[in-house]
């Protein structure tokens, strides 16, 4: 059976309410019984859940800090770039973000292209050396972020807030395309969530490259940009095809 076909297998799936209708009764009675316990219904709804969120949030410390480029320490060399704005650590915090998220797709494409490989039947439609190119495309961008963070006295192996939160974020993508039960079409899925992201990304990191006065860098990041919209295209059209293929499969 081909993977895709597999995939969506009619099988033993018994996650569903209608599995047993005897106990979805059951729990529905006992639904009705939390509606009329007035000392309930803020359970119910959602309540004290939001309460005890409140409570972690007003006592929590930030995700972390963004360490002083050496420029600001006096340690930088004479090449190193001034940093311009206010709050110049903004800026290396959403750099940062992008070379950990960028370093995070190097890692993602390994998989789908594990997964190209492994699965023959589906990676007929999808071509390898192309998924290949993408990976290496990904690991260009984070070596160009990493570079400037580095024309910028700053440290590219500092984990940053926004690089820590896209690393939390992102977990899943790579997960579910590691997941050796996954289909080829089923990585692409999160391979298409993450380059939706990324195009986003760069888009913010152009804006700010140039309010921060670094038109250079602004410059590699709209020809980064370009090429990501090559890659949102191609898994796009990968991952609709199969899908296509999927359900008119007998
Ligand atoms: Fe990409």
């Amino acid at each position: 059976m081909p993977e895709s076909t597999a995939a969506t297998r009619l099988g033993k799936n018994r996650t569903g309410l209608q599995m047993s209708p005897h106990h979805a009764e059951e729990m529905l009675e006992a639904n009705e019984l939390l509606e009329e316990s007035e000392n309930q219904v803020s359970l119910r709804d959602g309540e004290a859940l939001s309460a005890t969120r409140l409570e972690y949030i007003a006592a929590a410390d930030p995700l972390g800090s963004v360490p002083a480029p050496a420029i600001l320490k006096g340690a930088a060399k004479s090449s190193a770039k001034m940093l311009t704005g206010r709050r110049p650590q903004v800026f290396i915090d959403k750099l940062a973000e992008r070379l950990a998220f960028e370093r995070g797709g190097t890692r993602l494409y390994d998989a789908v292209c594990a997964k190209a490989v492994a699965q023959t039947t589906e990676s007929d439609k999808v071509s390898p050396e192309e998924l290949l190119e993408i990976r290496d495309s990904e690991a260009r961008h984070a070596l160009l972020i990493k570079e400037c963070l580095e024309t910028l006295g700053a440290d590219p192996t500092a984990q940053t807030p926004c690089a820590d939160l896209v690393g939390v974020e992102t977990m899943g993508f790579i997960q579910a395309a590691s997941d050796p039960r996954t289909t080829l079409a089923q990585t692409l899925h999160a391979a298409l969530a993450a380059e939706l992201i990324d195009n986003e990304g760069w888009e913010g990191l152009i804006v700010m490259a140039r309010q921060m006065g670094h038109k250079d860098m602004a410059d590699l990041f709209q020809d980064a940009l370009e090429e990501e919209a090559e890659h949102l295209m191609k898994v796009r059209n990968w991952y609709t095809l199969l899908n296509r293929e999927s359900s008119e499969l007998m």
